[in-house]
């Protein structure tokens, strides 16, 4: 196992096994209080980006000739890493966006097991045999590494979304070229200076810190790239598969949610408010998976509607390393701007605020308060966009039929929930529910590493990840006719 030096200060590009710096540089605050600096990190140029795309090329085929076995030590090794620096990487996220340091471990830990799944699912079948027509014949495929990966992660999961891209990237046989969020960047050096600890041969992991939109032309054009694996908004999402497409380049893009969470009357409610709050406020509502619209039976709304203010009152705003918050900060100005770009709409719009609004935010850092509206119109545009803050919406509806539709009604696809204690209701939601993700009884949010992520309509394309499907998006697929005879 090859040991690393951690970054030296300011230096955080990764190319060809060893840290460096670029000519320019930019500055991270902490969002908690952005008077106060963070970290400098370099801004990669176009020629560290073919640096790295050159790294990557040439270290990729001799990785993916190591027996699977082998790389699924390495996999192991990045969990047992991952693991030891949790608390660092944790106060990382703090520090870069705001993350409170509970969701923020725990994020970390979730990364470890991501990686240790992806050490025993490298090593499932790596392809089927079928009968041929020809009896001296075998036929059969084999699942081959595309070569070079682009990574581009989001700042909300600095480390998660990172993992379960790079995890399966590397496990499968590929090289990557890695653009973390700039908003992340202390995260992501940590996360390198961890994996580079697991011993990856030289090149193979390549990271170029910086503006995603400055470095895109470079990051995107060039020799054909293996894949582009995309997590964040979806303009970019949309902007990356057209820089590739004359290329027939694979894109896994995941562009966010707007996520319904429906409440029928023989729903247990005391236990639909708990995870209501949980899906929309934790994380500083943060999350593609978070719960932005909530349809109610109007029968019980008004005991919902109870139950929401008390528990949304007794949330803990506040420092997010202090082990009793449970909002932190939003990630950074443009995030806490955008946010009270929604408020004021909201009270231009005459919505009722239910629980939050500008109230306890005259703080020195980028806190808001989590906050709960109703009397919105369905076709307002708190009803429909991303808002990535603490702000759900409470809807009244008749019942089933109307919940539905109302659920439908958005250009998003990425989680669904209902909660019921109805079978018919369960089922008439997943089979009609026009999100990728259904849950029944459970929060939008949270998702598990050994079944497929993604969206549908305008949350993703076809492609999913995580799961099984890490395997189809990470490889290509070779049909081999072998005449024995
Ligand atoms: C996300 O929502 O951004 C990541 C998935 C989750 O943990 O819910």
């Amino acid at each position: 196992m090859t040991t690393v030096a951690p970054a030296p200060a300011g230096e955080s590009l990764f190319i060809d096994g060893r840290w460096r710096s670029a000519a320019a540089a930019f500055r991270a605050t902490d969002p908690a209080d952005p008077r106060r600096e963070t970290g400098a990190y370099s801004a990669a140029t176009a020629a560290d980006v073919a640096d790295a795309y050159a790294a990557a090329a040439k270290a990729q085929p001799e990785w993916a000739a190591t027996p699977a076995p082998e790389r699924a030590e390495f996999l192991r090794q990045a969990a047992a890493a991952v693991e030891a620096a949790a608390e660092d990487l944790a106060l990382a996220m703090t520090a870069d966006m705001g993350k409170t340091i509970r969701d923020a471990r725990a994020e970390a830990l979730r990364a470890a097991s991501i990686f240790r799944y992806f050490a025993g699912e490298v090593l499932q079948s790596a392809g089927e045999v079928y009968p041929s027509a020809d009896p001296a014949t075998t036929l059969l495929t084999l699942s081959e590494p595309v070569g070079v990966v682009l990574a581009i992660t989001p700042w909300n999961f600095p480390v998660a979304v990172p993992a379960w891209k790079i995890a399966p990237a590397l496990g499968f046989g590929n090289a990557v070229v890695w653009n973390p969020a700039e908003a992340s960047t202390g995260t992501a050096v940590r996360l390198t200076a961890a994996l580079a600890d697991a011993g990856p041969p030289a090149g193979l992991l390549n990271v170029v810190t910086g503006s995603g939109a400055a470095l895109s032309p470079a990051l995107t054009g060039g020799p054909r790239r293996g894949a582009v694996a995309f997590t964040g908004a979806g303009r970019v999402g949309t902007s990356l598969r057209e820089a590739v497409a004359d290329r027939n380049v694979k894109v896994q893009p995941e562009m966010g949610g707007k996520n319904p969470l429906v409440v029928l009357a023989d729903a247990d409610l005391a236990d639909a408010a708990e995870r209501i709050v949980s899906a929309s406020m934790f994380s500083t509502g943060q999350r593609c998976t978070a719960t932005s619209r909530v349809y109610v039976e109007a029968a019980v709304e008004g005991e919902l509607r109870k139950l929401l203010i008390e528990r949304i009152r007794a949330l803990v705003v506040g420092d997010p390393r202090d082990e009793a918050t449970d909002v932190g900060p939003l990630a950074s100005r443009a995030q806490y701007e955008k946010f009270h770009h929604y408020l004021q709409l909201a009270e231009a719009e005459g919505a009722e605020i239910i629980a939050g609004g500008r109230t306890g935010t005259e703080r020195s850092g980028y806190f808001v308060s989590p906050t709960l509206l109703a009397g919105v119109a369905d076709d307002s545009p708190l009803m429909h966009e991303e808002i990535s803050g603490p702000l759900a919406v409470l809807q009244p509806v008749a019942g089933t039929e109307e919940a539905l539709e109302k659920a439908n009604d958005t250009a998003f696809g990425l989680a669904a929930s209902v909660f019921t204690s109805n079978l018919g209701n369960t089922m008439a939601f997943l089979r009609r529910s026009r999100a990728e993700m259904v849950h029944v009884n459970r929060e939008t949010t949270g998702v598990e590493p050994h079944v497929p992520f993604g969206g549908l309509k305008a949350s993703s394309n076809t492609d999913r990840e995580q799961g099984k499907a890490a395997r189809a998006f990470f490889t290509n697929v070779k049909t081999a006719y072998i005449r024995s005879a």
